[in-house]
């Protein structure tokens, strides 16, 4: 198969280039699916929605897309795939609700490589089951950009056809396998998709499970989606979401003695990581303004549940890698 990106084609970079590539993939993607059934792991990362969304005007219904809510993506996230793929662009979507099996799976488990491993494990899992209850799908469709194919050798090969059973094999849908990220965000806004999911800073795909540190509880969990959404909701307001590379909270699994309410508590701290890098080998720390990191501390701490600290995380890359885990 051909992987190399035609010399001839320019570069996306504003609505009008944009059309032109819907057109010619909408087309391609008719001829090559015909009436047959796609079907798509969404997450609600930009990659795959786009392509969603490009299927979902190519073919309609023809594209089964299944959501597997693994109970660690960020607040809102579930939610926002069911808004706007079934409810606003009525499209063929199955919605699993795996959070219990997964955190059931991950109890205990503390190594971080093994943790990225039996999520990705149990996701092949959880989506050949769902595979299997549907009938007639020829295809499956990925969401490949160019750096996963010039980089890695596909990237996403742990969420691909690669890790479906011999007798699960289906022809591949990659409409993007030619783009780099600006190009799929400038296609993703000219399908309609909200700023919010083509904009979206970069998310590992074992999610927040990286950033519960060690092995994964129920209410450290909480602690790390809900800082994160205080987090983001913080820098949203103050001009820093786009302005900066990437951001969240981690919670790691030791507790420290605090202050409430004039009793003693014993709870989690929260760290906050920000940085910017131009392609996360090497990385620098945001340098948030001193007030702003101040409210945040303290909105985490009066409204996330089972935390009394909030740590700034001052380290660079190298040193550190940019998540903790
Ligand atoms: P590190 O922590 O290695 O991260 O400095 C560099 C970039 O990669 C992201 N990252 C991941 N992305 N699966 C992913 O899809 C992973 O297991 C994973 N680990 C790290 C990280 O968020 C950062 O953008």
């Amino acid at each position: 198969m051909n992987n190399v990106r035609p010399e001839s084609m320019k570069r996306i970079d504003n609505p009008q280039l944009a059309e032109a590539f819907i057109a010619e993939q909408v087309e391609q993607i008719q001829k090559q699916v015909a009436d047959k059934k796609v079907l798509l792991a969404l997450s609600g990362g930009v990659d795959s929605s786009v392509v969603a969304a490009l299927l979902i005007k190519a073919i309609g219904k023809q594209l089964v897309c299944v959501h597997v809510n693994h109970g660690l993506l960020r607040k809102g996230e579930p939610e926002q795939v069911v808004e706007v793929f079934r409810n606003q662009m009525d499209a063929n979507l199955i919605y699993v609700d795996a959070v219990d099996r997964f955190l059931d799976k991950l109890a205990g488990v503390a190594e971080p490589e093994k943790k990225r491993k039996n999520i990705g494990a149990e996701f092949i899992r959880v989506f050949e089951e769902e595979a299997r209850k549907l009938e007639g799908i020829e295809f499956l469709a990925q969401g490949t950009i160019y750096p996963d194919i010039i980089e890695s050798d596909g990237v996403k090969a742990h969420h691909n056809v690669g890790g479906l059973p011999e007798d699960m094999q289906f022809e591949l849908v990659e409409p993007l396998k030619f783009l780099y990220k600006d190009e799929v965000r400038v296609v993703g806004k000219a399908l309609g998709l909200p700023d919010g999911m083509v904009y979206r800073q970069p998310f590992p795909g074992p999610g927040l499970g990286v950033r519960c540190l060690g092995a994964i509880t129920r209410d450290r969990l909480v602690a790390v989606r809900e800082s994160d959404a205080i987090l983001r909701e913080e820098f949203a307001k103050n001009g820093l979401e786009g302005k900066v590379w990437q951001y969240f909270t981690a919670v790691p699994d030791f507790k420290s003695v605090g202050i409430k309410d004039g009793k003693r508590t014993f709870a989690y701290p929260v760290i906050i990581r920000a940085v910017n890098t131009v392609d996360a080998m090497t990385a620098t720390v945001e340098e948030v303004p001193y007030e702003l990191l101040k409210h945040i501390t303290d909105r985490i701490t009066t409204e996330v549940e089972g935390v009394n600290r909030v740590l700034y995380d001052l380290t660079p890359k190298p040193s550190g890698t940019i998540e903790w885990e």
